[in-house]
């Protein structure tokens, strides 16, 4: 009896140290199991009653009762505190909010400057009533060269200058030139176009020259379609693309396969008036190629040179993005350096 009784103090003792060091529901919950639970402690002190006679048992019902009741209440209180206690601590949470506290941030990517310069140049044209069209990278010999009027033996033909597959007769395409000519084999005249894509050149690279670069190619071909449309055109876009009324342009001759006449464009340097690195000192900028399609190409596609005539142009879009954001080295663009990148 004696030993009874003094498992019941134990009890009680243990069960309140074991509440009082518990600082989680997690840890009420244990605490609860083993004192109260179905093979908890408070049970194994009920078992030993079985072995008491009638009168202790008289004495010892009611104690192991109460001391049930005292066990739950205890339970229960300690439970509330914990609850208490939380809701303390989010309301503390809310009062300390440091608006200004470092929180880490995901990296976000941006478009591309190349890819951001193309939608530009795209929204130009298109204002202007062109069409963007898109042709393979991976190109055939026929609409690289061939349909080009580019002879046979032309040098660019080289595999020196292009990137020839095994397959006789596939490349990777050396210029956007040859998204005209199936633009034209399957809508006909009239037709009016911008192309912009990734060409491909076999050559050493340096601060101009990459071997993957891109270029915007563009066409017009109806009726009377003269060369004053075409440098009218590229005023009209150079001025948009550099915001400035006050750019002029000039024309030399040159010579391109596909074009007759053809012609080079420069463009007055919008960044100075008296020379600058941009310009390198001569307030002029080259732009690139360009001229009236030549009948044969026409012919290449079933339009007839002595009905239709046209335009067209191919201009370098890493260039155009040098010359806009002053960069002076056209391998940075494929470089992916984040500090490059970040700029824009
Ligand atoms: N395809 C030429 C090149 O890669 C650029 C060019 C020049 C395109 C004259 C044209 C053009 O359409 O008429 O250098």
């Amino acid at each position: 009896m004696k030993n009874l009784e003094q498992n019941i103090k134990i009890f009680e003792q243990e069960l309140k140290d074991a509440l009082q060091s518990a600082t989680s529901y997690e840890q009420i919950e244990k605490v609860r199991v083993d004192f109260l639970g179905r093979k908890g402690k408070i049970n194994e002190i009920m078992g030993q009653m079985k072995s008491l006679d009638l009168e202790e048992k008289r004495i010892f019902g009611p104690k192991i009762n109460q001391l049930k009741q005292i066990s739950e209440q205890l339970y229960e209180e300690k439970k509330k505190q914990l609850e208490e206690d939380q809701k303390k601590i989010e309301i503390l949470k809310k009062q300390n909010f440091d608006v200004g506290a470092y929180k880490p941030t995901q990296l976000r990517g941006t478009l591309h400057v190349i890819t951001k310069l193309v939608d530009q140049l795209e929204d130009i044209f298109i204002s202007m009533g062109y069409q963007v069209a898109d042709g393979p990278e991976l190109e055939t010999e026929y609409y690289n060269f061939d349909a080009l009027n580019i002879p046979k033996d032309h040098p660019s033909r080289d595999s020196r200058d292009t990137f020839w597959f095994d397959i006789p007769g596939l490349l990777m395409r050396t210029e956007t030139s040859a998204i005209q000519i199936r633009a034209m084999e399957e809508q006909g005249v009239p037709i009016a176009l911008v192309g912009p894509g990734k060409v491909y050149r076999n050559e050493a690279t340096d601060a101009s020259h990459n071997f993957i670069f891109g270029q915007i190619e563009g066409l017009m071909v109806g009726k009377d379609i003269s060369m004053g449309n075409l440098i009218e055109t590229i005023k009209v876009f150079l001025q948009r693309l550099f915001n400035t009324e006050n750019l002029k342009i000039r024309v030399r001759t040159c010579f391109f396969p596909f074009v007759e006449p053809g012609i080079e464009f420069d463009f007055s340097c919008p960044f100075c008036k008296t020379g600058c690195s941009t310009c390198k000192r001569t307030k002029w900028i080259e732009l690139g190629g360009a001229g009236l399609v030549h009948p044969n190409v026409l012919k290449y596609c079933k339009i007839d040179p002595k009905k239709y005539s046209g335009f067209a142009f191919g201009f370098g879009i890493e260039r155009m993005a040098m010359i806009k954001y002053g960069i002076s080295d056209i391998r940075l663009f494929h470089s992916a350096s984040i500090d490059f990148l970040n700029q824009f």
